[in-house]
């Protein structure tokens, strides 16, 4: 039988959609359902599981599935360290302290004695061990913003994404514990030559996506003499490429720019005297 490689995602919650999106776009096709638990790919061999995000860590480790995503805040609360392959770069969100918005312990020293609740102890006990704040830690699986308003808590400690669960509490942050996104995982044993082929494969497809998201195609028009200040403002991968246009004394330049960079990029190229400026999104990009 041929090797299939068994990647382990959330079912449900903040990263589910995401994940099978990335898995879509690495060119995998599924059949996923409501009720599925896992699902083979028709056109790759993977086989992906659907489960809780807390349980992705120990399967992983188990070795019931070879890799896993999962949110590094679920990663580090368990403990127990496992290899990361690959930052994801999607679910990015925080874990952070709120207190209530009246409260007058609205700092981090303002809160030993005090109770804090949250799902994430581990991390949290850690945080506040290294800031010597020797506050309570009240555990709770869910639904932790409401402890202060109930009188369960005086703070909490939960991940925030938009802030819009904190604000319809009546919650304000007051510090960041961790930045936390999705991450690719991978148990400690080695794999099988043959699933570790498989691994690296996804792992090209991965790269080639997240790459894209953070890319920009760019085409341009620039008079000859802004052509090599253009250069220095776009290189792109390895160099642009540059050709000459119909009108004399004019070069349109093709290049790649970063996402985070981008408005600061095209005010330069405007200022270099770039014109026509036409910007397309990268579907994939194998550097
Ligand atoms: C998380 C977290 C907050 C909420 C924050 O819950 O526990 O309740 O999202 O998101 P926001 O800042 O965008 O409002 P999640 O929906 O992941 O489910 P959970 O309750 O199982 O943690």
């Amino acid at each position: 039988m041929s090797a299939v490689l068994r990647i382990a995602v959330q079912k449900t919650g903040r990263l589910a959609e995401d994940s099978l999106t990335l898995l879509k776009e690495c060119g995998i096709e599924l059949q996923t359902g409501k009720v599925a638990l896992k699902s083979q790919a028709a056109n790759f061999p993977l086989e992906v599981l659907f489960l809780r995000d807390n349980d992705i860590p120990a399967y992983v480790d188990d070795g019931v599935a070879d890799i896993g995503i999962v949110g590094l805040n679920v990663l580090l609360e368990r403990g127990k360290p496992l290899e990361i392959r690959e930052k994801l770069g999607f679910g990015a969100c925080r874990l952070a302290i709120a207190v209530p918005r009246d409260a007058d312990y609205d700092s981090l020293d303002s809160l030993s004695g005090r109770r804090v609740a949250t799902s994430h102890p581990r991390i949290l006990a850690e945080f506040l061990k290294q800031h010597s704040v020797n506050a309570e830690i009240h555990e709770l699986s869910g639904s932790v913003e409401i402890a202060p308003s109930i009188g369960l808590a005086d703070a909490v400690c939960d991940l925030v994404s938009t802030g819009s669960t904190l604000i319809s509490n009546g919650l304000v942050e007051i510090a960041t514990v961790l930045r936390s996104e999705a991450v690719l995982i991978e148990g400690s044993s080695a794999l099988e030559e043959s699933k570790q082929a498989i691994q690296n494969e996804l792992l090209v497809r991965m790269k080639a996506v997240k790459q894209a998201r953070y890319t920009k195609y760019i085409m341009l028009n620039a008079p000859n003499e802004s052509v090599q200040k253009i250069i220095t403002l776009i290189p792109g991968a390895k160099s642009p490429s540059i050709l000459p246009l119909a009108a004399s004394g004019w070069s349109s330049i093709h290049s790649v720019v970063q996402e985070d960079d981008f408005w600061d990029v095209i005010t330069a190229l405007k200022a270099a005297g770039a014109e026509g400026i036409l910007v397309l999104p990268i579907e994939k990009l194998v550097m």
